[in-house]
Parts: C-alpha cells; structure tokens; sequence
C-alpha cells in the first residue's frame, strides 16, 4: 500500500488546518496509508512514496522547522528521488514558503513535484478546505497509480 506524509508545521492554526483537510482528501480516496505529523525522524523519510509540506510563511521564508528537516536529509543523503512531492500552506501577504519547499525537493532531492503549491491567505475557509481536499485526492490518486 503506498505511504503519504503530510508534514507540516503551524503557529497559529491555519496550516494546521489544511494539513487534516488534505489528510481527509486522502482518506477519501483510499486504499493509501497517510501520516500526519508534526515532527519526523529524517531517515522515516525515504519509506514514504508521497511527502506533503504543510509550510506557513514567516519572515519571507519556510519555517525553521521545515527547512531543517531538509538541511538533515541532504546531510544524511536520504534519497527521495522520484517521490512525489507537494506542497501547502497559509500566508498573509507574501506567501513564498510553500514554493520554496518546491523547489528544494525538485532541485535538491529531485523528486516529482506537483505544481502549483496550494496557498491560503490566513484562515482556511470552507472553499479553501475543499481545495485542501482536492489537493489530498489528487496525490492519493498519483501515489497508487505510480
Ligand atoms: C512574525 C510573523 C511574520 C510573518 N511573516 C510573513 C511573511 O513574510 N509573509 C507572509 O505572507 N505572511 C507572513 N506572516 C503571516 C503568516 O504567514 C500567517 O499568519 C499564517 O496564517 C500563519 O500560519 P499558521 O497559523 O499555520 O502558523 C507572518 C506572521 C507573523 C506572526
């Protein structure tokens, strides 16, 4: 059965949100296992076929806790190519996390990633919860068709 991170962190909520509305999306579709998790041990990385990042936007860039999981990956050569990569996340007026987690799995881990990030400005409402969903049923569907 094909494995589903959802990895995300959040401060105030609002990714956090997300995060379980993409899980729900997931579920929806089954036939997938999924984790959501706030905190993952680098090396769990590699047996996952789908990461998810759920990234809100502080100070222009990814949260620290975010981007140390991939500074420790790329130390620990945790290979990741061909994953399917995603990525999510809440902002107020800038919101370029969620491109940069992009980017990093496609230049850095060469993995598969799925354009464009799903962004939402401050709380999700319930058409941004939807969107959520979709994004959730559209990795499950890539994750078992792979
Ligand atoms: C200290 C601070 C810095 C922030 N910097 C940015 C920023 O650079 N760009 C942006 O789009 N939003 C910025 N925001 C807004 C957050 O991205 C927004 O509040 C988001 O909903 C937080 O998501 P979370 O609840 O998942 O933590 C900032 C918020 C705070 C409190």
């Amino acid at each position: 059965m094909p494995r589903i991170l959802i990895l995300y962190y959040s401060a105030s909520g609002n990714t956090r949100k997300m995060a379980e509305a993409v899980a729900e999306g997931i579920r929806a579709v089954g036939g997938v296992e999924v984790d959501v998790k706030y905190y993952v041990n680098v090396e769990d990385l590699a047996g996952y076929d789908a990461i998810i990042v759920g990234a809100p936007t502080y100070n222009h860039n990814m949260p620290l806790e975010i981007s140390m999981v991939f500074r420790e990956a790329s130390a620990r050569n945790v290979d990741l190519k061909g994953k399917i990569g995603a990525a999510f996340g809440s902002y107020g007026w800038s919101g370029e996390a969620p491109n940069l987690v992009l980017e990093i799995m496609e230049r850095k881990f060469e993995m598969q990633v799925i354009r464009p990030p799903l962004l939402v400005r401050y709380a999700p409402g319930p058409a941004d919860l939807e969107k959520c969903k979709a994004l959730g049923m559209e990795i499950a569907n890539r994750a078992l068709s792979k």
